[in-house]
């Protein structure tokens, strides 16, 4: 039957997380190895015309409305700009945005702006150069700030900065990463780590708390309820006294997946690089389309696409297994799903 598509706890789905790659050029430490992971091999991930096909399927039958592109690094990607412009170019264009770590960003930008990219979220854990050196294992930091520059001045709007908190020894920069960031005029949201990374080193004593994290950067600025409703969205702002941007007031997110799970509001599915549906960034089961794209006869395919997507996917019980200790790590780390 046709209609939004519903999961057995009444949520709607119009956001999809498109994962276009599960390699990456830095090695953030709570999130892959020195060495990097064993990528996918090459002929499992989808092409081009493979996701443009899911995606068109995506927006103009399922009601997605929302499409962003995560990694690994999506930018690894040279066929981007060319899928994002399909999907700009469908009939009931969805809003496209993109989660980045933003190397090389100054050159592709323009490019992708052109076709279609409307807003952007770039990780970025601290502007100590050495820190950084250590985290991401690169010593690219210039390279994240210059991208982070391209991108505010290429006029995508919001740029918002993902910064995780590694260890609670870097409580103490995240005043300096949100003056930055005032500065700059991004809105820095700083996550809650989850147990996603590829070592299993995640332990819950040692992550930093939201509550942690706001007593810190209580102690230089003044945070205030923000009155914007907050929606399906992951990040719980507040309002910066004394500062604005030109829309408005300046904000600060927090994204508490651990210490305040909000799987209640949550609207979105995900599309693995390798082709596979997830109802949850913690499901524990997928569905395949990259055999239904490379088996069916082409005719059958998109209808089989949303036969999968309606059914297999959303009467599965979805997320609801994230909460405060029981967690269950999924089979894939965190750069082969997304974030
Ligand atoms: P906005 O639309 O700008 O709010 O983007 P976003 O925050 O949803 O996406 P982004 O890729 O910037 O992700 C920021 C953090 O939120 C990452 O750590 C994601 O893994 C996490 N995140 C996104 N969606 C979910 C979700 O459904 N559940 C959980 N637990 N975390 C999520
Ligand atoms: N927990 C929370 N967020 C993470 N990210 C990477 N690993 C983790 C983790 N274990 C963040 C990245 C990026 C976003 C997609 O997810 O820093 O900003
Ligand atoms: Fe790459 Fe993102 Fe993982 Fe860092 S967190 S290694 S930028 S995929």
């Amino acid at each position: 039957s046709d209609g939004p598509l519903r999961d057995t706890f009444g949520r709607v789905a119009r956001d999809l997380r498109v994962s276009v790659t599960d390699r990456c050029n830095l090695r953030c430490t709570y999130c892959m190895p020195a060495e990097g992971l064993d990528w996918m091999p090459g002929d499992s991930v989808l092409t081009t015309g493979e996701f443009i096909r899911v995606l068109t399927v995506a927006v103009r039958d399922l009601g997605i409305e929302r499409i962003r592109f995560t990694g690994g690094e999506p930018l690894l990607r040279r066929d981007l700009e060319e899928i994002i412009a399909a999907v700009a170019g469908l009939p009931s264009r969805p809003e496209i945005a993109m989660t980045t770590n933003g190397l090389g960003l100054t050159r592709r930008i323009d490019g992708l702006v052109a076709a279609g990219l409307q807003r952007i979220n770039i990780s970025l854990d601290t502007v100590d150069r050495e820190r950084f050196a250590e985290i991401t294992r690169r010593d690219r930091l210039d390279d994240v700030l210059a991208g982070l520059a391209a991108a505010k001045r290429a006029g995508l709007d919001p740029v918002k900065v993902n910064a995780v908190v590694p260890d609670r020894a870097d409580l103490g920069a995240l005043p300096d990463l949100l003056a930055y960031c005032l500065d700059h005029g991004y809105e820095l949201r700083i996550i809650e780590q989850m147990p996603l990374d590829a070592d299993h080193a995640w332990q819950r004593a040692r992550m930093v708390t939201a509550d942690e994290i706001l007593a810190t950067l209580r102690t230089r600025f003044t945070l205030l309820p923000d009155p914007a409703p907050r929606g399906s969205a992951p990040a719980a702002t507040w309002v910066v006294d004394g500062h604005r941007t030109p829309r408005g007031p300046a904000r600060v997110g927090v994204i508490a997946s651990v210490t305040r799970p909000f799987c209640g509001d949550c609207d979105r599915t995900r599309l693995t690089a390798d082709g596979s549906l997830r109802n949850c960034l913690f499901a524990t089961s997928e569905s395949d389309v990259r055999t239904v794209l490379r088996t069916l006869p082409d005719e059958e395919i998109d209808a089989a696409i949303a036969a999968i997507w309606r059914g297999d996917m959303w009467r599965k019980a979805a997320g609801h297994e994230v909460n405060a200790d029981g967690y269950r790590q999924p089979d894939r780390p965190m750069s082969a799903i997304g974030g």
